[in-house]
């Protein structure tokens, strides 16, 4: 990792045992203290992994440097003085953590020479146990916050946080909020005493909401769905907590009174899934550490698409007598392992803050990064989002900041480590002028973004308004990049997406990175672009705030360009889902006449699509419907089956949510039918979805 390190406690400097031991206690502490009571962690969890492996392997070479007080001997930080305390009659233990193959691999070694009673024959590759590879319950590591619950007789009666593991906090009153756990178990012989133990945590898109609603209502925003569910729990006032969506997934049992034990994990699970306890649907029972592996690849694939976030996978011993013949050692239960995922979270020095302008004009400031491997790639640039966003989260240039990348997201800057800010830090200050055409920038009252006032003047936006109108779902002019954009408006061979089409074979292949072949492409690819539909035509026009939806919406109800663009606002805003900042925006657009000459040049170039009579959405059978599709569908494309349930009216949206009302699945069908099922979204198959269109 590329982060500087704080004054003093480089790790690469020869130092004495113990005075690096102290070091590492204290800076692991506050560390601690900050994540567990504050609910704002000052550096990622590798780097904490990375710091707390350093002291247990410091410790082991060292016996004499153990300590009672020291953070390897307890999992979290102290219960805070408003909640009461609560004594775990067993302890909430933590996990150990394995990064690669070789980690499992060595687990599943050690597991299966432990049950043997052995140690390990030389050159023993597997984990056989009598020729018998091990059988493991494989799920997935939450990356919330661990919680007991305590059912008597069938009744919640007590939730705890983990605490320390040895003394948690009572989050009753919050927890009761959590709509998800059972206020009684779905039995009517429920056990004396039953602990469940699980996590809980926040659905991305229910985390985005919040933040929303925070950012709205003027009230702090979470960095991540993690502390967003930590701050939720640990609210003194549990009327807040309720407004919070927290879910919650079971994995774990502490004391269990009044029925016997299952014999394994995954038996556990079922039984906790009879009881109405939720317990997520990605578990398995695998053999060997081929098996796990296979499980961390399989869900490694699945992990983007996941609504929740997960750090890694969880390995368990699944059969409970051969996991009481394991055991503990100090903080962690010998039978399990956390595979985790390469961090998603980082820390580096942002170097400097510039501007990007966007299509619309749009000022982004972006961070420039001392460069960081983080999420499978090194990073030297992320966004920074505005301007009230930088000051929001109090970033200074010079500081060491927290860059987040997650599967293909853009990298973002979290926020910053503010007790590792050099004396020299300064604030970033936006820029009056557009550094690409040096218009002025300008930010209206109501608004977050800082606008440059160039328009189509300005270079900057000139680029991105052709690379929007090439886009695959607009114009779809296969071959048009940004590099050779960014040539043709710096030469000033092209002003306007109409001067696309006149681009000739000999004056494209003069160009850098071109040749004949690139450059015949390229002119056959424009010609097949000439052939577009009225909804992609209207979106390539990069009208603000009308995406594919609205400019498919537009194309519908006044079926010909000539009626869009003679719409009065009022007109605007009959047209499905347009209210008036829409229909504002897009009446704008035409009342410029550099827009509508434009639009004469490129239908004089030759651009056409069909034309038809105007259809009033609402008036379609499915109008105001929301579908979801996901999963293979036995003889449609997703492409297909979406235009024939458009053409009903319906609108298909990406995710699902409590507005979804119908779920299409198809084979495969992952994280979206889970939710769909948690909902209580009806799920509909190909047959039953053709049924329904047919029935209209
Ligand atoms: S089992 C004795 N299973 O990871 C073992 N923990 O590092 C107790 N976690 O405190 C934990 N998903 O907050 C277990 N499927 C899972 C988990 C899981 C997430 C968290 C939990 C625990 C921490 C341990």
């Amino acid at each position: 990792m590329s982060q500087s390190p704080a004054p003093g406690s480089s790790p690469a400097e020869v130092r004495e045992p113990a005075a690096r031991a102290a070091e590492l206690r204290a800076e692991l502490e506050r560390h601690n203290r900050a994540y567990y009571e504050a609910d704002a962690p000052t550096i990622p969890d590798a780097e904490y992994d990375r710091l707390f492996a350093e002291l247990v392997a410091l410790e082991a070479a060292h016996p004499e440097l153990q300590r009672a007080d020291s953070p390897t001997q307890r999992v979290g930080g102290q219960p805070l003085d408003g909640f009461a305390p609560v004594t775990h009659r067993v302890p909430m233990l933590s996990l150990n953590n394995g990064f690669d193959d070789e980690d499992v691999e060595a687990f599943d070694r050690r597991v299966a020479d432990a049950l043997r009673g052995a140690a390990a024959a030389p050159g023993t590759q597997t984990g056989d146990l009598f020729g018998q590879p091990v059988e493991y319950a494989a799920e997935l590591k939450f990356d919330g916050l661990a919680i007991a619950l305590r059912y008597e007789h069938g009744i919640l009666v007590q939730a705890a946080t983990r605490g320390d593991g040895a003394t948690g906090e009572d989050v009753t009153a919050n927890i009761r909020t959590v709509k998800s756990i059972p206020l009684r178990l779905k039995t009517d012989t429920p056990p004396e005493v039953l602990e469940v133990r699980g996590e809980v945590l926040m659905f991305r898109a229910d985390f985005d909401a919040l933040n929303r609603a925070q950012e709205a209502a003027g009230e702090k925003v979470f960095v991540n769905p993690r502390n967003a569910a930590a701050g939720s729990l640990r609210q003194l006032d549990s009327r807040i907590t309720a407004k919070r969506p927290l879910s919650f997934f079971a994995y774990g049992v502490g004391e269990l009174v009044g029925v016997p034990m299952p014999d394994t994990h995954g038996e556990l699970l079922a039984w906790y899934e009879t009881l109405g306890i939720p317990v997520n649907k990605e578990h398995a029972v695998v053999r060997g550490a081929q098996g796990l592996l296979q499980f961390y690849g399989r869900i490694g694939e699945a992990r983007a698409a996941l609504p929740y976030d997960i750090d890694g996978v969880v390995y368990k011993v699944n059969r409970r007598d051969e996991q009481e013949r394991l055991g503990f050692v100090s903080r962690a239960p010998r039978f399990a392992l956390a595979h985790k995922f390469p961090a998603q979270e980082a820390l580096t020095t942002l170097l400097d803050i510039e501007v990007q302008v966007g299509r619309t004009g749009a000022i982004t400031p972006v961070a420039r990064l001392a460069p960081v491997f983080v999420g499978g790639a090194t990073v030297t640039n992320a966004t920074l989002h505005n301007e009230d966003e930088i000051l929001r989260k109090g970033i200074l240039i010079g500081d060491t900041v927290i860059v987040r990348r997650a599967g293909d997201v853009i990298p973002e800057v979290v926020g910053a480590v503010p007790e590792r800010r050099p004396p020299d830090a300064r604030a970033f200050v936006m820029p009056t002028e557009c550094p690409v055409c040096g218009s002025a920038i300008e930010k209206l009252p109501d608004e977050v973004i800082a606008r440059c006032t160039g328009g189509l003047i300005c270079a900057a936006q000139r680029k991105q308004a052709l690379l929007h109108f090439a886009q695959r779902r607009a114009l779809d002019i296969e071959g048009l990049g940004d590099k050779l954009v960014e040539q043709l408006v710096d030469q000033q061979i092209i002003r306007t997406p109409a001067d696309l089409f006149k681009l000739g074979v000999a004056k494209l292949a003069a160009l850098d990175r071109m040749a004949d072949k690139s450059a015949q492409n390229l002119v056959a690819s424009l010609d097949r672009a000439r052939h577009t539909t009225l909804a992609r035509f209207i979106f390539a026009l990069g009208i603000r705030h009308v995406g594919e939806a609205t400019a498919k919406d537009l194309a519908r109800h006044f079926g010909k360009l000539d009626n869009v663009i003679a719409a009065t606002e009022e007109e605007l805003l009959a047209v499905h889902d347009v209210g008036p900042i829409v229909a504002q925006s897009i009446a704008n657009f035409f009342a410029e006449p550099h827009n509508v000459e434009v639009i004469e040049q490129l239908r004089a170039a030759g651009v056409t699509w069909a034309e038809s009579e105007p259809q009033a959405v609402e008036a379609l059978p499915l109008a105001g419907k929301t579908f979801v599709l996901t999963g293979t569908l036995p003889t449609l494309s997703r492409e297909d089956a979406k235009a024939m349930l458009e053409a009903a009216g319906a609108k298909v949206a990406g995710s699902v949510s409590a507005k979804t009302d119908y779920l299409v699945a198809g084979a495969d069908a992952g994280s979206k039918l889970a939710r769909a099922e948690s909902l209580g979204v009806p799920v509909l198959d190909e047959d039953a979805m053709r049924a329904m269109l047919d029935a209209l």
